[in-house]
C-alpha cells in the first residue's frame, strides 16, 4: 500500500506475515551507504531487536542498537536527549536512517529523535503492537510527553516506510492486544460501517492475538487511516475524526494519573461520547448499543470510571480543547461509520457524566 499526502510525502506501508525477517535485507538494499540507528525498548529488544540488529549487520549494514526502558515513562525529554547525544557520538549524518522497532512509545520517541536531529533524518517504523500497527505508525505524528500533558512536544515527520508483521503480535499480552482493538473499533465506528459489521461478525474469533484473518483487519484499518492522512496530513480538518473517543479518553487517562491504559480509556471515552451524542439527538439508541456490545465483546471497559478526580478531569479536558485550534473539540458519532467534528458539547452533559 502506498501513502501519499497532499504535502508531497509518499511512502510504502508493507504488510505481511513473517515480514520482519526480510526487512534487514530490504533496508540494506535501499540504504546501502548510510549508518542505521535501531531504537527499540527492552521487551521488544529481547524478543526481536537483538536478532534484527544481528541480521542488519550480517546483511552488511553499519547499524547501532539503542534500547530504552519499556513503557510510557520513556517518552520524555530526558530519554530523547540521551538518544540524541548517542546518535551524535556515533556519527549521525544527514544520510543516516533511524529505525523504530516497537510499539507506539518507541515509534513516537524514535520518530521525534529522527525529526529533530540535524533538522531531520529519515526514519522507518516497524510497529510491534496492534495499536502501533493500525494507528500510531501511520500518519507521521511523532513526539514526547511534557509534565503538563501527553504528546505536547512533537512534530509531523512522515516515515520513509512502515513494515507491519502481524506475526509479532503473538507475543503481545492479551491486555495490550485489547488496547489495540479499541483503536480498530474507533477507526471502524468513525469511518466505515461495513468494516464495523465485519468486526461484529468476527468478534469472537478476533479476540485471539494469533487469529487468522487478523492481517486483513489490520490492512483495512491501515487503509482507512492512510486515506484520511492523505486528505489532511496536518489535522486541520477531517483527520480530527480519528480523535473519536479521545477527548474524554485523554481526560480519563490524566484524571487517573495514566493508570488506565490508553486503549481502555479510549473505549470508555467512545462510550461516554456516544452517550452524549445520543442525548444531543445525534445518535440513535440502536447504534449506541452496537458500539457498546462490540467493545464489551472485546472485553474492553464500557462504563465511565466510578471514582475519578473531577478537578483533574475537567482541567485535562480544558487543556485538550485549548490545544485544538478551533476550540470546540468533540468528535461525535452520527451513526456507525459516520461522525461529525467540531461539536460544542454543553457543560451540563459533561457534568452529568461525573
Ligand atoms: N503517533 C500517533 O499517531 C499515536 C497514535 C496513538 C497512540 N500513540 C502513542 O502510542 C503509545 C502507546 O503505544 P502502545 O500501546 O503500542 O504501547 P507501548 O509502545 O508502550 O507497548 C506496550 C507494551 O508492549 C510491549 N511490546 C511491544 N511489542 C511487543 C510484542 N510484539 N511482544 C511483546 N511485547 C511487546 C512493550 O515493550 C510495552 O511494554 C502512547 O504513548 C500513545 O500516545 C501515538
Ligand atoms: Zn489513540
Amino acid at each position: 500500500m502506498r501513502l501519499g499526502s497532499r504535502g508531497g510525502t509518499v511512502y510504502d506501508i508493507v504488510i505481511g506475515l513473517g515480514l520482519l525477517s526480510s526487512v534487514p535485507r530490504m533496508l540494506n538494499a535501499s540504504f546501502p551507504s548510510g549508518k542505521m540507528f535501531l531504537i527499540t525498548d527492552a521487551n521488544v529488544s529481547r524478543r526481536y531487536g537483538r536478532k534484527f540488529h544481528r541480521s542488519l549487520v550480517l546483511a552488511g549494514a553499519q547499524a547501532v542498537l539503542f534500547e530504552v526502558p519499556a513503557g510510557e515513562d520513556s517518552k520524555n525529554h530526558k530519554v530523547a536527549h540521551s538518544l540524541q547525544t548517542r546518535l551524535l557520538e556515533n556519527g549521525v549524518h544527514r544520510d543516516s536512517l533511524v529505525i523504530a522497532l516497537g510499539g507506539g512509545v518507541v515509534g513516537d520517541l524514535a520518530g521525534y529523535v529522527a525529526a529533530t536531529i540535524l533538522r531531520g533524518v529519515k526514519y522507518i517504523h516497524i510497529p510491534t503492537t496492534l495499536l502501533a500497527q493500525v494507528d500510531s505508525s501511520i500518519g507521521g505524528k511523532v513526539g514526547i510527553n511534557h509534565p503538563m500533558g501527553k504528546n505536547l512536544i512533537g512534530a509531523f515527520h512522515q516515515p520513509s516506510a512502515v513494515f507491519i508483521d502481524p506475526g509479532v503480535l503473538r507475543t503481545l499480552s492479551a491486555m495490550e492486544f485489547r488496547n489495540g482493538l479499541a483503536e480498530v473499533v474507533k477507526i471502524a465506528a468513525a469511518l466505515d460501517e461495513d468494516f464495523f459489521e465485519q468486526l461484529e461478525r468476527r468478534a469472537t474469533r478476533l479476540k485471539k492475538e494469533n487469529s487468522t484473518g487478523l492481517a486483513d483487519i489490520i490492512k483495512t484499518a491501515v487503509g482507512l487511516k492512510a486515506g484520511i492522512v492523505e486528505r489532511d496530513e496536518k489535522e486541520h480538518g477531517i483527520r480530527k475524526v480519528l480523535n473519536l473517543g479521545h477527548t474524554l479518553g485523554h481526560a480519563i487517562e490524566a484524571a487517573t494519573k495514566y493508570t488506565v491504559p490508553h486503549g481502555q480509556a479510549v473505549a470508555m471515552g467512545m462510550v461516554a461520547e456516544a452517550m452524549i451524542a445520543r442525548k444531543m439527538g445525534l445518535l440513535k439508541h440502536k447504534d449506541y448499543v452496537r458500539l457498546v456490545k462490540l467493545l464489551a465483546c472485546f472485553r474492553l471497559p464500557v462504563r465511565f470510571p466510578r471514582s475519578i478526580d473531577k478537578r483533574r478531569f475537567l482541567e485535562a479536558l480544558a487543556l485538550d480543547k485549548k490545544s485544538d485550534s478551533d476550540g470546540t473539540g468533540f468528535v461525535l458519532l452520527k451513526s456507525i461509520g459516520h461522525s461529525v467534528i467540531g461539536v460544542d458539547v454543553p457543560r451540563a452533559f459533561i457534568e452529568a457524566l461525573l
